[in-house]
């Protein structure tokens, strides 16, 4: 037996994903709303539909597969998780953050609206995110539902993205002069800005199949070394890759004086460490044999990616 093509898996997961999105992002209110206005509506689905690998769905929908967790359910968890990525990006693409102009091969948030917009479409997009988390469609027991918002809550906030986004900026000596960070400042920085996230869609398919402890570590441990892998392979990508593949401006961190492992270590050495966290990350998955090749392969397209 080959190993599982993850491509196929994630083209797979990235179309349910995208119907989803679409259904959760229609015109229609809901009970407990009062209507949706149609700007703030537009600029909502500007930022979640019509593009991104949907990396994080096809992570929960994939670890919770291997505790034999029904797909719909882990499908819709992912929704809920890729809501808050989404919202991530469209702030962080404003003009007081990284100032971008283009996302996903489109003109971001901001530009094709206003930057007004984009702060009030962020927000809706993350508070749609816990609504989703909390719908029973999610799982039938409602201590795994409350797990899953409490612990997407955590990766999400202060001591997870947006503080890794506040320690992000810091870095560029926006506040205080600059200095430069240290390795290990770095790697909290990074595990904190998107590996929370990564980490998380691990995390919650083992929530979701219920994993007793053992197993929930081993996932951790999965997760945070993909976590790492993602955002030094993003780095890398800035530094090396073609801004019309990855739809997004290319070239900007080191003007942006961004505090990164290639910055601090070179190309050839970030490069190395991503392999080492890959094979990190493949170790962790040992307790799980042959049943977990199709994790095994969505780290190394995480190591490998173009995008
Ligand atoms: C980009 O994430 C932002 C980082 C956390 C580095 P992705 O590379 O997953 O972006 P999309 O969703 O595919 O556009
Ligand atoms: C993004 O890191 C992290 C989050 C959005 C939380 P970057 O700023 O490097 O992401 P890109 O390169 O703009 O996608
Ligand atoms: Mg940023
Ligand atoms: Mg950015
Ligand atoms: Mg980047």
């Amino acid at each position: 037996m080959g190993s599982p093509d993850f491509t196929d898996r994630l083209t797979a997961t990235a179309t349910e994903t995208e119907a989803l999105l679409e259904r959760l992002l229609d015109g229609a209110a809901l009970p407990g709303e009062t209507a949706r206005p149609k700007r703030l509506l537009e600029a909502m689905r500007s930022g979640a539909l019509g593009g991104g690998k949907r990396i994080r769905p096809v992570l929960v929908v994939e670890t919770a597969a291997l505790f034999g967790v029904a797909r719909s359910g882990a499908l819709l968890a992912g929704a809920a998780l890729e809501l808050v990525h989404c919202y991530s990006l469209v702030h962080d693409d404003l003009p007081a953050m990284d100032d971008d102009d283009l996302r996903r091969g489109k003109p971001t948030v901001h530009r094709a609206f206003d930057e007004a917009t984009a702060i009030l479409a962020g927000d809706a997009l993350l508070t749609l995110a816990f609504d989703v988390m909390a719908r029973d469609e999610v799982h039938a027991d409602a201590k795994v539902r409350i797990a899953l918002v409490r612990e997407l809550a955590r990766a999400s906030g202060l001591g997870g993205m947006a503080g890794g986004q506040m320690l992000d900026l810091a870095a560029e000596g926006r506040f205080e002069p600059r200095r430069a960070l240290t390795e290990s400042e770095i790697v909290t920085l990074q595990a904190m800005k998107t590996g929370a996230l990564i980490r998380f869609a691990c995390d919650a398919g083992a929530i979701l199949g219920e994993a007793d402890m053992a197993a929930r570590a081993s996932i951790a441990r999965y997760g945070a070394a993909i976590g790492q892998a993602f955002q030094i392979a993003d780095d890398l990508l800035d530094v090396e890759g073609d801004s019309a593949l990855l739809g997004k401006a290319a070239g900007k961190d080191a003007a942006a004086g961004k505090a990164t492992l290639v910055a601090i270590l070179g190309v050839n050495a970030a490069r190395a460490r991503l392999d080492a966290l890959i094979a990190d990350a493949d170790a962790a998955l040992a307790p799980f044999g042959a049943k977990a090749d199709i994790l095994r392969a969505a780290a190394r397209f995480i190591a490998d990616r173009k995008s």
